[in-house]
């Protein structure tokens, strides 16, 4: 057996582990404090009452003989392709039911979708950013170069005419930053990776929390983005599914030869959604659905603003949380990112994100998510105050 070498030159755990393991070592010395976690961005809401009504009848079809489904179809069920296909159609992206696939989520098919691509491209990926873009391409041994997202180009870089890459990640609303690309900054990516012959891997896990009209939510609604964009977004954040799991991934025809590459990975690799989730899901585009997730991201984008104005009462520059379920600050004194860390678990028991766990470039920066109970989000930030106002 010959290992795969490439796994000795990833970090030695994945972020939201490591994270994870330095809350529970405090919590088994401090049993008496109370933690408050707003570090890993997973929801707190309940799955909203159309979506538990669709898992409640979907669960009572499979209980019955003659509604019971086995094995489905491995790239969705079309009730389901339909449903995402309106919620294009809607912002005036016309796809082809056998563009969309869906899947368990985004971070799978954000690894997955590198099988389609040989060892020997060149990935170009933006720093600070989601960990599984770079960890992916490192256990594939693939050359990784970034794009510098930085205060002086608030977080957005573009495209720099020397850099040669094949594979283009772009993630807008961007975890960690919460930097959201313009329609004039997002055609200038397209037209490069159009001209540099690069596929851009478009994830837009947190579209529905963008607020403003003005900003592009799919990167469809750029011309000629067909031709270079594969995108890939989720329902964990959009309707609380980060533990009942469903996503999906649009691989356009216009792409050529990878939308049918990536239907025979999945039909080679993966056994479809359940059933019932998938039931679950087209419930979250049903009318009743978009306007009971709309309820709860206004809820967290309330968290975000409670969490904005504090930081500035506080004097701490962010960004962030506008279009976005992420604040990102600025560590005070110059401390560095895992410094704040231990200093806010230390003195206030708040769990952040260590921003130099996104890149090099999110040192001396830390993440906020806005996906807390109210009722924490505002007694988090009280203990803020308590530490920072002067
Ligand atoms: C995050 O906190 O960055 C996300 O929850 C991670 C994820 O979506 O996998």
């Amino acid at each position: 057996m010959k290992i795969n070498e490439n796994y000795y030159n990833l970090e030695q755990s994945y972020l939201f582990s490591t994270v994870a393991r330095k809350v529970n070592e405090f919590s088994k010395n401090n049993p008496d404090k109370k933690i408050i976690r707003l570090g890993i961005g997973d929801v707190t809401l309940p799955l909203c009452k159309a979506v538990v009504d669709a898992l409640h009848s979907a669960a009572d079809e499979m209980g019955n003989k003659e509604t019971f489904r086995g094995y489905g179809p491995e790239q969705g069920y079309d009730f389901l392709q339909n449903a995402v296909k309106k919620y294009y159609e809607n912002r005036n992206v016309e796809l082809d039911t056998d563009e969309i696939f869906i899947s368990d989520g985004a971070k799978s098919d954000l690894g997955n979708i590198l099988d389609l691509f040989s060892k020997d491209n060149t990935v170009l990926v933006p720093d600070p950013v989601y960990p599984v873009y770079v960890d992916t391409n490192v256990m594939a041994g693939r050359n990784v170069v970034y794009a510098n997202a930085n205060e002086s180009n608030g977080f957005l870089p573009l495209p720099d005419s020397n850099q040669k890459p094949d594979i283009i990640y772009i993630c807008s609303p961007n975890n960690p930053t919460g930097a959201v690309y313009n329609k004039e900054q997002l055609k200038k990516w397209v037209d490069y990776a159009l001209n540099v012959k690069a596929v851009i891997l478009f994830d837009a896990a947190y579209e529905c929390f963008i607020s403003d009209d003005t900003l592009p939510k799919s990167i469809y609604e750029i011309s000629g983005a067909k031709k270079c964009a594969i995108e890939f977004c989720s329902l964990s954040k959009t309707a609380g599914f980060t533990g009942t799991r469903c996503g999906y991934t649009v691989v356009p025809h216009e792409l050529g030869e990878l939308n049918k590459f990536w239907l025979r990975r999945q039909t080679t690799k993966f056994n479809g959604v359940p059933y019932i989730v998938q039931r679950a899901a087209q419930a979250v585009f049903s009318d009743e659905g978009q306007k009971e997730i709309k309820e709860n991201i206004n809820y967290y984008k309330e968290n975000a603003k409670l969490i904005s104005l504090t930081l500035d009462e506080c004097n701490i520059w962010h960004v962030g949380g506008k279009n976005s379920p992420y604040i990102w600050l600025k560590c005070p004194n110059n401390m560095k990112s895992w410094e704040f860390f231990d200093y806010l678990l230390e003195n206030i028991q708040v769990v952040g994100t260590p921003g130099s766990g996104f890149g090099k470039n999110g040192e001396g920066f830390f993440r906020l998510t806005s996906f807390g109970s109210r009722e924490n989000t505002k007694e988090a930030m009280e203990r803020f105050k308590k530490l920072f106002k002067v």
